[in-house]
């Protein structure tokens, strides 16, 4: 298969191996909620590839879905690559602001996502799938690299999103952008994404009824209908041709009848009016003839003022089939909007956020109600808005893990959420002027767990923080930290061993800690499985170390990984 090389690829290939483990802390302030837990929804403040290693003890492959807006690349954005990659000459050239006249700027945007898309890939449960919005300045060097992460037969598809009108045009004008979908095993994914709560048409649904029963006569009903539509239009993806409503509920005629590409069925269809038959499609029409008389019948078919206007199929909201289209409509503009709304006061606005609608749709599509969702990239925390709207839309309970490295992490990316989570009452939507409930834990990236450290005697890492890092490290397996007894030195269970830290943050007991006899007799894991023991030293030989069922590994040095494979 080609590949794309590209200057510094080869400092970068490995880069996410060695990117050092962070310490996580929790930021009560900043959370909604009482205790603060990786178990969460979760928003880290911190650089992505820092954070994204320190998550992936908890995390690795548990993600349904990955949603991701990285800089675009257009060499507006200000944007410079800070990753502390070991050579100094390529940090010297890497880590200038990228603008227009830097010849390289495609070079340092692959070295930064190359890194960052090889460490989400493990984020990936196998049905797991990752959605990337950019633009026509890397959409193709996107591509080559998620071919070389995710393997070419992997992807999904590439939508196109058509959201702006390019009152600018050039040559051609550009009115869309892209999403690329990959999957970390296609052959695992559903044959069909299907969708049965597709929350516009839920929404719809509501109106529907309330409008039927509200209004007896058909002129009455359509009017109320309309009102309504001019003013919601703009939000009503994939229903914004639905602008009529009968008893039977709401509608839309664009529905073509012809048979597209290939020959269709023929016969007269005459019009109610003039009695003349209709002027059929240019290729017939696209069922047969008793498939049309039975929807003449049920009055599903709409002529127009007379026989020489082609008639339309008339479909209902609710017989809408959902599926995720490789082209997707929708206003750019609406994520301003938004905004806007979530934050009254302020008249600097986070530039380009996404509409919530749009990443909401794709949720939809890839998400089940329970699945976690995630963000590296999260901006205004538009993917947090979306998850907690879809799950109040359809009782769902996906969780969130966001990451964003500038300081707005907490005054508008948690500040966003927060709002939406308590209730906005400005807002025009009811369900987000009562608040779409939920609670969130704030981190910030800590100290990088050093090992020597615990050599050194300085700076040593916390006992939680070093337990998942070498829980994780040593079995390839999640950490839970809910599951430790520290009393009893025990720090999980993996499919092979009881594993347990013997380990303290306070240097003088540390100095003289070591795994003993009656230590060793002590210990007692859940699994009755063999016991994994990291300490600093132990004063026992190996027929007790056998006898016990223990594999002792010292501190700080002897950490495999995947020790169980
Ligand atoms: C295009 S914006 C995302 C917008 C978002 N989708 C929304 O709707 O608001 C990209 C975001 O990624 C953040 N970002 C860029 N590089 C990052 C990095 N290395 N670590 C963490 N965040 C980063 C930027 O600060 C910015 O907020």
């Amino acid at each position: 298969m080609p590949s794309l090389h590209f200057k510094g690829k080869t400092f970068v290939q490995h880069h996410h191996l060695v990117v050092p483990y962070h310490e996580l802390t929790p930021v009560k302030a900043k959370s909604l909620t009482d205790k603060a837990s990786l178990h969460d929804n979760v928003i880290v403040h911190g650089d992505n590839l820092k954070a994204l290693k320190a998550l992936l003890p908890t995390y690795s492959g548990k993600v349904k879905c990955i949603y991701i807006d990285p800089p675009y690349n257009t060499g507006n954005e200000g944007w410079a690559y800070n990753d502390n990659v070991s050579s100094p000459m390529l940090q010297e050239w890497l880590g200038k602001t990228v603008d227009r006249e830097d010849l390289t700027r495609h070079d340092k945007w692959c070295c930064m996502m190359l890194p960052r898309l090889r460490m989400l890939r493990e984020f990936l449960s196998d049905e797991g799938v990752i959605f990337v919005s950019i633009d026509d300045n890397e959409v193709h060097r996107l591509r080559c690299l998620l071919d070389e992460i995710f393997g070419e037969d992997n992807l999904v598809a590439e939508i196109a999103w058509r959201n702006v009108t390019d009152n600018n045009p050039t040559l051609i004008s550009v009115e869309h952008e892209y999403v690329v979908c990959y999957a970390k095993k296609k052959d695992r994914l559903p044959k069909t994404w299907k969708n049965p709560n597709l929350g516009v048409k839920l929404r719809l649904h509501a109106l529907e009824t309330e409008l039927i029963a509200k209004h007896h006569s058909q002129s009455d009903l359509q009017d109320a209908y309309t009102k309504w539509f001019r003013e919601n239009r703009f939000q009503l993806w994939p229903f914004e041709d639905y602008k009529f409503i009968d008893k039977g509920g709401i509608y839309t005629g664009m529905r073509s009848v012809h048979n597209p590409g290939k020959e269709g069925y023929r016969y007269d269809v005459i019009h109610p009016d003039t009695r003349k038959p209709c002027t059929p499609p240019l290729m017939g029409y696209r069922f047969p003839k008793e498939t049309m008389g039975d929807l003449l019948d049920k009055k599903r078919i709409i002529f127009g003022e007379d026989e020489t206007k082609l008639i339309e199929l008339k479909v209902y909201a609710k017989d809408y089939e959902a599926k995720l289209p490789s082209v997707i409509e929708l206003d750019t503009r609406l994520g301003a909007n938004e905004l806007r709304t979530l934050f009254p006061e302020s008249t600097r606005h986070f530039q380009y956020p996404k509409p919530s609608a749009f990443v909401r749709e794709l949720l939809q599509f890839a998400t089940d109600k329970d699945s976690l969702v995630m963000d590296s990239f999260a901006g205004s925390g538009t993917t947090a808005h979306a998850v907690l709207a879809l799950n109040k839309a359809d009782g769902g309970n996906r969780r969130f893990l966001l990451v964003e490295g500038e300081d707005y992490a907490d005054t508008i990316t948690a500040e966003r959420v927060r709002r939406v989570i308590q209730g906005v009452p400005t807002a025009k939507d009811e369900a987000l002027r009562a608040g779409l409930g939920g609670t969130f834990s704030f981190f910030k990236l800590g100290k990088p767990l050093s090992l020597h450290s615990i050599l050194e005697g300085q700076d040593l890492p916390d006992y939680e923080s070093l337990a998942r890092y070498l829980f994780f490290t040593a079995t390839g397996e999640e950490f839970d930290a809910r599951k430790m007894k520290r009393k009893d030195w025990f720090i999980g269970t993996s499919r092979l061993y009881d594993v347990f830290l013997l380990y303290t943050e306070d240097l003088e007991k540390l100095k003289n800690l070591a795994l003993n006899l009656e230590l060793a007799n002590a210990l007692r894991g859940p699994g009755g499985k063999q016991k994994l023991v990291f300490a600093p030293t132990k004063y026992l030989d190996d027929h007790f170390m056998d006898r016990l069922r223990i594999t002792f590994h010292q501190l700080p040095f002897q950490i495999y990984k995947a020790l169980d494979k």
